[in-house]
C-alpha cells in the first residue's frame, strides 16, 4: 500500500488523505497470520464476551483464555467454537492461578514457546472482596493486590518483550473499574487495586510507546456477570439488585458484558493504533451522575 500523504488542493480547507485507501482498517482481508490475544478471566463474563467478539472471522484473531478452573475454560472454549464458527486452532485454554507468580511464569513460558505472534493481552481477571478499613484482613488485601494488580504487572513484564519484536508492536488492555476512579464503599482493597491499575496503565503507556505497544484501560460500572452471583442468595435477589442499580443511572440500566467487550475490542483494533494511556469509562453514566 502506498502510504504517502496526498494533498487535495480543491477543498476549502486543506484536506490530507491517504493516497490509496485508509490504512489500519479493523477488518483484515489479507493473508496475514492469525494474531494471538491472551485474555485472563476468559472463561466467563466480560472476558468470555471479549473472546467471542474477537473471533469474528475477518479479524483473524486467535484467543488464549486463562483462568483457574479447567472445566469452566473448556466449556467456554466449546461455547466459542459453536457460537463463532472459529476453528479449533483459534481457541486455546491455559489453567493458571493468577495469585501464584510461579504459575504465571510457567504458563507464559508454555504460551510464548508455542506462539511467536502475541499481539494482545487483556488483563481482565479480577476479584471483588468486600470490606472497609476494619474488616479487610492482610490476606484479603494481599489476594486482591495479587490478582487485580500484581498479575497484570507480571504478565505485561513477560509479554511486552515479545510484542516489541512484532512489526506493529502490541496492545495491552487493563480492565479496571469505576471504583478505580471513585472508590466503592466497603471495597477498600478492590478500589485501591483498581486505582493502581489505572496508574500502571499510564506509566506503561509512556514506557512501552517506543516499542509500538499501546496500553489502555477500560473502567466498567456495574455489569451483569458471574462476579455478582456469589454475593446474592437467589436469582430474584440478583435481578432486583441489577434493576435497582440500573434505575439510578442516566442510561437507566446496568451494563452487559458486550458493552465492555466492545470497548476492549476497540483498543485492540487498528482504529486505536494511536491511542495509548487512555482511561475509558463504560458505566452507563454512573460517574457523571
Ligand atoms: N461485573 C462488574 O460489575 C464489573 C464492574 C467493574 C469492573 N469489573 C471487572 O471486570 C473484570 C471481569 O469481571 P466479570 O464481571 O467478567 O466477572 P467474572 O465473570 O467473575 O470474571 C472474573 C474472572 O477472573 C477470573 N479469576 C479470578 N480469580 C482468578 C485467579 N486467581 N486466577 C485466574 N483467574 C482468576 C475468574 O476465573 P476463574 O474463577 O475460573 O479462575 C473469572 O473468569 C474484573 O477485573 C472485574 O473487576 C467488573
Amino acid at each position: 500500500m502506498n502510504r504517502k500523504w496526498q494533498e487535495f488542493d480543491n477543498f476549502p480547507v486543506k484536506l490530507y488523505a491517504y493516497a490509496n485507501g485508509v490504512p489500519g482498517m479493523t477488518q483484515r482481508n489479507d493473508k496475514t497470520e492469525f494474531r494471538t490475544v491472551l485474555i485472563t478471566g476468559g472463561g466467563s463474563g466480560i472476558g468470555l464476551e471479549t473472546a467471542r467478539m474477537l473471533l469474528e472471522p475477518s479479524l483473524k484473531i486467535r484467543v488464549v483464555l486463562l483462568g483457574r478452573d479447567r472445566n469452566r475454560l473448556e466449556a467456554a472454549s466449546e461455547f466459542l467454537l459453536k457460537a463463532t464458527g472459529a476453528s479449533e486452532h483459534q481457541v486455546a485454554v491455559q489453567v493458571c492461578d493468577l495469585r501464584n507468580a510461579d504459575q504465571i511464569a510457567k504458563t507464559l513460558e508454555r504460551i510464548l514457546s508455542g506462539c511467536k505472534n502475541i499481539y494482545g493481552l487483556v488483563n481482565n481477571a479480577g476479584i471483588y472482596p468486600f470490606g472497609g478499613l476494619s474488616d479487610t484482613t492482610e490476606s484479603i488485601w494481599d489476594e486482591a493486590m495479587d490478582v487485580n494488580l500484581k498479575a497484570p504487572f507480571l504478565l505485561i513484564q513477560s509479554v511486552a518483550p515479545c510484542m516489541a519484536k512484532n512489526e506493529n508492536g502490541g496492545r495491552i488492555i487493563n480492565v479496571s473499574s469505576t471504583a478505580g476512579i471513585l472508590p466503592n464503599q466497603s471495597a477498600l482493597a478492590y478500589s485501591v487495586s483498581k486505582g493502581a491499575i489505572v496508574h500502571l496503565t499510564k506509566a506503561l503507556a509512556k514506557e512501552l510507546g517506543k516499542d509500538k505497544i499501546t496500553v489502555n484501560c477500560v473502567c466498567p460500572g456495574i455489569v451483569r456477570s458471574p462476579l455478582h452471583e456469589t454475593y446474592h442468595a437467589s436469582d430474584i435477589e440478583l435481578e432486583e439488585f441489577y434493576v435497582k442499580r440500573g434505575a439510578v443511572l442516566p442510561l437507566g440500566r446496568v451494563g452487559e458484558s458486550r458493552d465492555v467487550a466492545g470497548a476492549i475490542r476497540y483498543f485492540l483494533s487498528d482504529d486505536a493504533s494511536w491511542v495509548t494511556g487512555e482511561i475509558f469509562v463504560v458505566d452507563g453514566g454512573r460517574l457523571v451522575s
